[in-house]
């Protein structure tokens, strides 16, 4: 078999010609110059938020290229696979269903399931969050990678929503630090545990989960059932834990896709029922759009053809991530577990070596504070870093003034860095805190900024529920949309398992103190540690 990929389609041919011809030279301000119309023709609507693409380092010509290309990979008829459940995770052989999890009841695979668990999941929030009743305030989900990373990023983005009285703990690492800190100022009265593991057997996760349960014995806590919840697929574990209360999900729902099933308890636990609707009509919305959109005006896709046109062509190694909402923080987190875990990969469905370059190193913090570490990096250093700013209209908060500023700063560097500085420009300014005994012309060189530098804005009315989970399903469908170009299984994650595997053989070593066929690196570091 010959998987059906991007480097072996006549569109790629045709792109790196394009590409050499065209893309290499292309300019940011010339492209707004010469062509009036282009803020208009790049910018696209989708359910929550609007996309403006204007900034990135295409045009007509590149994009049609692009959807070519989509379209020899037949990447309609893949999705429509995925929506359809067939078993597109060819190596643990299952079907990549998230999206069944926000579909209306009826619709879609496994609806039944999908519904009575979530009833019975959004029935019991509702309880806890009876804080009269249930006497709870704190809650710490104990969970790691796709079993924190969601709830940990839509907790704090959805704060205005949240109950006022509950307040959220997240504790992934088996660093006993990140545990300790949070259980020292917990009363184990009011204190519930969500043990949340798709699989139950992960090392951090039983560890923290261990040393809870211990905690809340040793404090007094006598009612292990009623503050402890698991989510889980393997029911049987969390039952050999001694939890009775557990919300199931599948195996065909990946780990960093879970957000939206039980996984997504504390998301629910903290801005209830109605709003985890919300959250899951606004991502059922975006995979309609995905699902139905011609593929000139769909979102996700577009923003995957232009991935692949950066990563493949451009040779652009990473992305940077911009929030400008700080409960946006944990989103790159978020995003880097999505994207880096699904696309990074360097073979194909047939497990042939792949020629090309696939997943780049996502990254990022809120605006305006990582224009104050490595902005200056993305503005002046030597390599070009496609960046993405996300900017909310309205706030939740009263302080309209601080609003302002934010705005004009996520504007502003978008446009600093598509319009950069001509030396000549430098030359004719007055820097006040300049070297005085500098050369002119050396000063003005220190102060050029290249431009021509692509970003992506992606403009919220509201963060709301409903918005958050288009966003999110966005950025799902669009590693999808890339992944599916480079032809690779963009839903198993085997690149854990040998870290996992060699931990499981160091760790007995560690308290043995036996070396014996370890590398001389490995084994000259244990003996420091245990000396
Ligand atoms: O990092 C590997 C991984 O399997 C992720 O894909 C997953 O989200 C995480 O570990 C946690 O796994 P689990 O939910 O089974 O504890």
């Amino acid at each position: 078999m010959n998987t059906l990929r991007c480097d072996r389609t006549h569109a790629w041919a045709g792109l790196r010609d394009h590409y050499e011809t065209h893309g290499r030279r292309f300019d940011l301000r010339e492209a707004f110059a010469g062509d009036p119309g282009r803020f208009d023709a790049f910018g696209i609507e989708a359910p929550g938020l609007f996309a403006d693409l204007s900034k990135n380092r295409v045009d007509a010509a590149t994009m049609k290229r692009l959807l070519d290309l989509a379209s020899e990979c037949r990447l309609a008829q893949r999705r429509d696979a995925m929506l359809a459940g067939a078993a597109i995770n060819t190596t643990e052989d299952r079907a990549v269903l998230h999206t069944a999890l926000r579909a209306p009841r009826g619709l879609g695979p496994y609806s039944d399931d999908v519904h009575n668990v979530l009833e019975a999941m959004l029935a019991y929030v509702e309880s806890v969050r009876d804080t009269r009743a249930s006497g709870i305030r704190h809650i710490v989900n104990i969970g790691i990678g796709g079993s924190d990373l969601g709830p940990q990023m839509a907790v704090p983005a959805l704060e205005a929503f949240a109950h006022p009285e509950l307040v959220f703990h997240f504790v992934s690492n088996v660093d006993g630090h990140d545990i300790s800190a949070v259980l020292r100022h917990l009363p184990p009265a009011e204190t519930l545990f969500v043990v949340a593991s798709k699989t139950f057997t992960t090392q951090e996760t039983m560890a923290n989960a261990q040393a809870a349960r211990a905690w809340f014995l040793a404090k007094g806590g006598t009612d292990v059932a009623k503050h402890f919840v698991a989510t889980t697929t393997n029911v049987a574990a969390a039952a050999g834990f001694g939890i009775d209360k557990t919300f199931g999900f599948w195996d065909w729902v990946g780990g960093r896709y879970s957000l939206w099933s039980a996984i997504g308890l504390p998301i629910a636990l903290a801005i209830g029922a109605d709003n985890f609707r919300a959250l899951l009509a606004g991502a059922h919305d975006m995979d309609r759009h995905f699902a139905t959109a011609p593929l000139a005006k769909n979102l996700p896709v577009l923003l995957g053809l232009i991935d692949v046109w950066y990563r493949n062509f451009h040779g652009f190694t990473s992305r940077s991530v911009a929030p400008y909402h700080q409960g946006l923080e944990r989103l790159p987190a978020y995003l880097q577990q999505l994207e880096m875990e699904s696309n990074g990969k360097c073979v194909d469905l047939d497990g042939e070596p792949l020629p090309f370059a696939t997943s780049p190193v996502v990254w990022g913090e809120p605006g305006t504070n990582g224009q104050h570490a490595y902005f200056q990096m993305l503005h002046q250093g030597t390599d070009v870093i496609p960046v993405e700013f996300l900017l909310v209209k309205h706030p939740t908060h009263e302080l309209a003034d601080q609003h302002a500023k934010l705005l004009a700063n996520g504007l502003a560097q978008a446009q600093a860095l598509m319009l950069g500085k001509h030396t000549s420009e430098a030359m004719a300014e007055r820097a006040p805190t300049a070297a005085k005994s500098l050369a002119p012309e050396i000063l003005a060189r220190h102060r050029t900024f290249p431009g021509n530098r692509p970003s992506t804005t992606l403009l919220l009315d509201r963060l709301t529920p409903y918005s958050l989970g288009a966003l999110v399903a966005m950025y799902e469908h669009r590693v999808f949309t890339s992944g599916a170009l480079w032809g690779i299984n963009s839903f198993d994650q085997w690149g854990v398992e040998l870290g996992k595997a060699l931990c499981n053989d160091l760790l007995p070593r560690l308290a043995s103190g036996n070396t014996e066929g370890l590398d001389a690196s490995t084994a000259g570091l244990m003996r420091r540690l245990l000396a």
